[in-house]
């Protein structure tokens, strides 16, 4: 799904009230154009225009590898959630998108396969896709994003490893082991349960920081909670 829209307009079909956001003007046009159901915003995923405990579930698809801060995004995602609420995170799967990864058809030894490249070594390619158009991708090993979801509260309680769809396969020149090896990884976590209530019967703790604006200066609190003390 490389587009904004897809991903939001699909989980709008599951009968949820949908904010998308890319900090791309183009992502974002081109979703309220094309994907019909959400609301979309110019916003970055490491400040979110919804309030604390706002959301009942967050999709994060294929943008951390795009991003700096991505702790920043992470603990973002947790703040927004309502307690035990769910949060999904896709990424490009780091083991197979090192930098150096790739098909490898020697035909010398008659062998077709996926070399991994510098796995542990944290990276930044950047790719020009178009004049002027830069796309930057950071590699990062996937035990960074499991630490920064457990620093977040969030408890990861299932992943999917989905079989590449046909336009990865068809760059594999045809090779039919390539529909064995993933190039997605979809995290499921929940964001930590209740706050526990003290003797006074008031909740114990804090949830993070106060809702920040969008691009464009607005804010969504559509189901707006106070912070707990
Ligand atoms: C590979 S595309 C994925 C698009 C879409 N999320 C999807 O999966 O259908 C990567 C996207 O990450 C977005 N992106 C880059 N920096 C971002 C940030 N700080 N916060 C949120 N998204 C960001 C880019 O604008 C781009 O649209």
């Amino acid at each position: 799904m490389p587009w904004l829209w897809s991903c939001a307009s699909h989980v709008a079909t599951l009968g949820s009230e949908v904010i998308g956001i890319d900090p791309t003007t183009a992502q974002v046009r081109a979703a309220r154009d094309r994907g019909a159901g959400p609301r979309y915003a110019r916003a970055r995923a490491e400040a979110v225009p919804c309030r604390d405990a706002s959301s009942d579930a967050v999709v994060l698809c294929l943008a951390l590898e795009h991003i700096d801060a991505f702790e920043d995004a992470i603990s973002e995602a947790a703040r927004v959630l309502e307690p035990g609420a769910r949060f999904v995170l896709l990424l490009a799967r780091p083991l197979l998108q090192a930098p150096g990864s790739g098909w490898v058809d020697d035909r010398i030894v008659g062998e077709h396969y996926w070399r991994i490249g510098s796995y542990l070594r944290e990276g930044t390619v950047v790719d020009t896709v178009a004049p002027g158009v830069d796309f930057v991708f950071i590699h990062r090993p996937l035990s960074r994003y499991v630490h920064a979801m457990g620093e977040a509260g969030l408890s990861i309680d299932d992943m999917e490893e989905p079989s590449p769809p046909p336009g990865f396969l068809a760059e594999a020149g045809g090779f039919a082991e390539a529909a064995t090896i993933p190039r997605v990884l979809l995290l499921r976590a929940r964001a930590a349960p209740e706050l526990p209530i003290s003797g006074r019967g008031r909740p114990v703790g804090r949830r993070t920081r106060a809702p920040v604006g969008t691009s464009d200066g607005s804010s969504y609190a559509s189901s707006a909670r106070s912070d707990r003390e």
